[in-house]
């Protein structure tokens, strides 16, 4: 536990190094926009902070049909990358809940976003992850997301089933089935092993090699399994059926190398009936 704090502050530290002149130029400059976080708090993974939610917006409406009116969940907010392109897509009063495990992604989105848009609320929740918050003192697989049973119209988790073990991921798809209301839509991000991104599975194309078989999952890493997690295609399947969510469609990404990919992790819509 101890090591897995230390390697977290020193993760942390280095972020700061490497984004810290970055931000301080930023901040004199005046470059950066209201709703644009730091740099070292923007890291939520590769890629263009703004414009991966704008894409994800984008499939949130044309994939998981959200409507303005719609009330959001978002599990796993990080720094608000998805919350922040849907400000000007919901319409109040429809309200959007996002939670994360660090508090200070949370903060800021806290500081930043709902004193203006007082419909977008965030929350911190102390839910143990041996990445993002070693120190956590609730387990994942016992913890109970902060809205009322069938209150969601629609509900995300994007990047991070990716970052969480099996029992965990089990239990937030419960989780999901019993906030969302009849008919509501889920879109979830998954490294799926498939066919395909199982033939990939050891190859230079494929940004994780997911070889080390652990208990229900596969991780890349063979001690630091929430660095990245993947999940075989069938389990993902049997799982949204044991919580009665049925599977609309699965957009493979290119995460494995696979070519003509639509994102670069698996998406998954699902429904509750
Ligand atoms: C790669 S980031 C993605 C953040 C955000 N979903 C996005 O797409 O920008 C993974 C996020 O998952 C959060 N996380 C990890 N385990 C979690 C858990 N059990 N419950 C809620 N959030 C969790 C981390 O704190 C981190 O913010």
């Amino acid at each position: 536990m101890l090591t897995a704090r230390l390697r977290t502050s020193l993760d942390s530290l280095r972020l700061w190094l490497r984004y810290a002149p970055g931000d301080a130029l930023d901040s004199l400059l005046g470059r950066r926009a209201a709703l644009v976080p730091p740099r070292r708090l923007a890291y939520v993974g590769p890629g263009d902070f703004a414009y991966l939610g704008q894409e994800f917006r984008r499939y949130f409406v044309e994939l998981g049909g959200l409507q303005p009116g719609d009330r959001v969940l978002d599990i796993g907010c990080g720094v608000g990358r998805m919350a922040i392109p849907l400000i000007d897509y919901l319409e109040p009063p429809a309200r959007f809940d996002g939670f994360d495990v660090s508090r200070r992604m949370i903060h800021w989105c806290q500081e930043h976003i709902t004193p203006e848009h007082p419909n977008f609320v965030f929350e911190w929740t102390d839910v143990y992850n041996r990445q993002y918050n070693p120190g956590g003192s609730i387990d994942p697989g016992a913890f109970r997301f902060p809205v009322d049973d069938g209150s969601k119209d629609f509900v995300f988790a994007t990047s991070v089933f990716t970052h969480m073990r099996a029992p965990g991921v089990e239990h937030y798809m419960a989780e999901i089935a019993r906030t969302l209301a009849p008919g509501g839509t889920c879109l979830v991000t998954f490294f799926i092993l498939d066919e395909v991104s199982r033939a990939h599975r050891q190859s230079d194309a494929s940004a994780h090699h997911f070889v080390h078989e652990q208990d229900g999952y596969y991780s890349a890493h063979q001690v630091r399994h929430e660095i990245a997690v993947a999940f075989d295609e069938a389990e993902v399947k049997a799982m949204l059926v044991r919580h009665g969510l049925m599977l609309k469609s699965i957009e493979p990404g290119g995460w494995s190398g696979r070519r003509g990919a639509l994102s670069a992790q698996d998406l998954v819509i699902a429904q509750r009936g």
